[in-house]
């Protein structure tokens, strides 16, 4: 029977997060700040702590090497990276990832950037690639390294990670409505020059905008939050969500149940920090991993400075929780590094110049690693765990 054009969505989810964390009280120590502001008035626990054999490629690849085993090279026709910590102005890191996992190369592979809403950006035009072509699969990869700099007022924000997902008809996971709403506006809430790692936040501007291009795309969208098992927000920070649930709250009612749902969706958050494109996704996984199987719609706020906020909704497939990988596994095996520590990984940065360069193998983890930039090329290799 051919597959119904309808019904495509998430078929198989995966996510990688480096083999460190930071403890966001003892930073607040550090910084000479009351810790409850970073665990209550930010909303953090832990944060993600990316040496510099990481980068958006290497977690990327990561995550991507999980879903390996579903993709067939005969249906593959499209991979994007979303990223918006791309490790090169003009090749798409897409295509060292493409490399890294010996995927076919009859496919289209690309980058696409539009800050935190890159990753929606390519699952939705994955989607619609899926549509116009019946029987394809899509790779779509958010990948990022959240970086404000030491001692900054974003420093609380950071984080890193990577979410995979394999799109195709009669996904497994969550089937995604053709319908969305979306609205763009350039504005300058938050940026980086191509000349520097470190983001350039207007910190309480970008809260703002965030909060009201969800105003406004959840009033055009015509959609009831009875409607909604769960809604799910793009969390820079997991105050940010709260903040959104609570304009939401004011739009529409908010059942306790969603409320209780939103906080599932920020529990793997609380320990990573921000992930940028894969953030709304790895609050997805939160919510799957942390509650009860429950059957409904869900609705998806993405939202990416600059600005585009877009609001979409996917309807959860009988049986998904079969088909979750372990976060909690992952996140538990991590190792603990002092603020110390810390400040050395983020000191030890590949360079913005065109110097050699090489990473710490005491600081190398996953299946990938950056071993370091030769003649400004950079070098990537694989590793035996
Ligand atoms: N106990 C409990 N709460 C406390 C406290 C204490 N002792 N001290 C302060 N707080 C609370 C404050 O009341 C405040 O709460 P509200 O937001 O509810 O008012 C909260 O802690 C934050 O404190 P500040 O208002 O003083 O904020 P800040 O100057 O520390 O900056 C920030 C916070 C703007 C998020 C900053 O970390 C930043 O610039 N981060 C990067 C930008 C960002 O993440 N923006 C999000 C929207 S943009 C986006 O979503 C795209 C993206 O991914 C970047």
């Amino acid at each position: 029977m051919k597959p119904s054009r309808g019904n495509i969505g998430i078929d198989r989810i995966s996510m990688y997060t480096p083999a460190y964390y930071l403890d966001v009280r003892e930073l607040a120590e550090a910084r000479g700040v009351d810790p409850d502001k970073y665990t209550i008035g930010i909303g953090q626990d832990e944060q993600a702590v990316i040496p510099s054999s990481q980068d958006a490629v290497t977690m990327g690849a990561a995550a991507a090497a999980d879903l390996l085993a579903y993709i067939d090279p005969e249906r593959l026709g499209l991979v994007i990276l979303g990223t918006e910590s791309g490790v090169d102005a003009s090749k798409a890191g897409a295509l060292y990832i493409h490399e890294l996992l010996g995927l076919p190369h009859t496919v289209r592979v690309m980058e696409i950037k539009e800050a935190c809403y890159g990753g929606t950006a390519g699952l939705l035009t994955a989607r619609d690639y899926v549509a116009a072509h019946p029987g394809a699969q899509a790779l779509v990869i958010a990948s990022d390294v959240a970086r404000y700099g030491l001692a900054t007022g974003g420093e609380v924000t950071q984080g890193g990670g990577a979410v995979a997902m394999l799109v195709s008809e009669n996904p497994r996971i969550l089937a995604l409505s053709a319908d969305s709403t979306v609205y763009s506006e350039s504005i300058q809430d938050f940026w980086r020059p191509v000349y520097t790692d470190e983001a350039q936040a207007r910190g309480k501007y970008s809260t703002e905008q965030y909060l009201e291009f969800f105003a406004r795309v959840w009033g055009a969208s015509g959609l009831s939050a009875a409607d909604c098992a769960a809604v799910l927000f793009h969390l820079p920070y997991t105050k940010m969500g709260a903040k959104a649930l609570a304009r939401l709250a004011e739009l529409d009612a908010v059942s306790d149940e969603l409320r209780a749902r939103f906080q599932s969706s920020i529990a793997f958050s609380r320990r990573v920090g921000n992930l940028y494109t894969a953030s709304l996704y790895l609050g997805l996984l939160s919510l799957l991993c942390s509650s009860p199987a429950f059957e409904g719609q869900l609705a998806l706020f993405s939202y990416g400075s600059g600005a585009v906020g877009e609001l979409f909704t996917g309807r959860l497939v009988e049986g998904y929780e079969k088909f979750l990988p372990d976060v909690n596994a992952l996140l538990d095996a991590r190792r603990k590094v002092s603020v110390g520590e810390y400040e050395n990984i983020f000191r030890d940065a590949v360079p913005y110049g065109p110097e050699d360069y090489a990473t710490n193998p005491d600081y190398y983890c996953g299946p990938f690693v950056l071993t370091g930039v030769v003649g400004m090329e950079r070098q990537y290799a694989r590793r035996e765990e």
